[in-house]
């Protein structure tokens, strides 16, 4: 059996904090969109979990979309590349598009991810939201539209974010203490 590399993980946002947080997010949003619909568009793999529980709070009609998206390689560090494998997605001309990740960190991802949207479509709205922001460490002039917690430039597991593939289904934020 592959063994899980033992890492010391303080918790950072309770289950209960990150339910709270999004279902105030799923509100708000629902007021920003009245009674339009919204494609959601969540970019994988670490924007599932949040996308999910979030679109169960928006209030207005919801089509799901599904992205993979990767900056990272397996270590802590952003690549600063950004890989799209497939991205397949249905016309969204005119449409509002609210694109969901986990967490916005150097910015590379939201950055190619808008642009990419930009170029092959007109979209009514075009909205980024993510569970997190890591100010610290941005690359580029870009912030979330929506997100729910700030976080300190510390490295972050659980609720879809992995380490070398791990803890993703920690149902809380942790961060990594070295
Ligand atoms: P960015 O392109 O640097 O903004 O990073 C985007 C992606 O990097 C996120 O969607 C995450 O998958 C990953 N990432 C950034 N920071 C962390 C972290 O602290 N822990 C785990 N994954 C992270
Ligand atoms: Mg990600």
């Amino acid at each position: 059996m592959e063994s899980t590399e033992t890492i010391n993980v303080k918790t950072l946002f309770s289950e209960e904090e990150l339910q709270k947080g999004i279902k105030d997010l799923g509100t708000k949003l629902s007021k920003f969109y009245k009674d339009e619909e919204v494609y959601v568009i969540c970019v994988m793999r670490g924007g599932v979990f949040f996308a999910v529980e979030l679109a169960k709070h928006l209030t207005v009609p919801v089509k799901m979309e599904f992205v993979k998206l990767s900056s990272y390689g397996s270590g802590t560090t952003s690549s600063g590349k950004v890989n799209a494998d497939n991205v397949s997605l249905p016309d969204l001309n005119g449409k509002n598009v609210l694109v969901a990740d986990d967490i916005v960190d150097s910015g590379l991802t939201a950055k190619y991810f808008l642009d990419f949207l930009k170029e092959n479509y007109q979209t009514k709205t075009l909205k980024f939201c993510s569970l997190l922001n890591k100010k610290a460490r941005r690359q580029v002039d870009i912030n979330p539209d929506f997100y729910v917690f700030d976080v300190d430039d510390k490295f972050i597991v659980g609720y879809g974010l992995d380490y070398k593939e791990h803890y993703r289904n920690l149902p809380y934020i942790g961060y990594v203490e070295n």
